[in-house]
């Protein structure tokens, strides 16, 4: 089993998770950031950081979705190893639902 990022994350990227994760393999894009699932150890020490709730199990009913997204997109971004500053505005984002269809950025990080 792995843990997912779903689209809660999109917009507010606040990257708690990437500091606690003991396998490092979080990956970041422009606005998300994605679980690879083949190197999540299930250790479950992210899904309390993250303060937009947005780390689900993979194996729950309707992750299905996010669990190809992490998937596809792990592949594509760069690995992200520590903590950065969440974008200014992320606190305005953390209780919009469904962000996926009309702010998702499929580009990977240029930092
Ligand atoms: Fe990393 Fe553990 Fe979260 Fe998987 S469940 S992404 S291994 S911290
Ligand atoms: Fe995203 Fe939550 Fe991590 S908002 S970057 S999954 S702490």
């Amino acid at each position: 089993m792995t843990y997912v990022v779903t689209d809660a994350c999109i917009r507010c990227k606040y990257t708690d998770c990437v500091s606690v994760c003991p396998v490092d393999c979080f990956h970041e894009g422009a606005n998300m950031l994605v679980i690879n699932p083949d190197e999540c150890i299930d250790c479950a020490v992210c899904v309390p950081e993250c303060p937009a709730d947005a780390i689900q199990p993979g194996d729950d009913a309707g992750v299905e979705r996010w669990l190809q997204h992490n998937a596809t997109y792990s592949a594509q971004w760069p690995v992200i190893t520590k903590q950065i500053a969440p974008p200014d505005d992320a606190d305005s984002w953390r209780s919009t639902p469904a962000k996926f269809e009309t702010m998702f950025d499929p580009e990977p990080a240029t930092r």
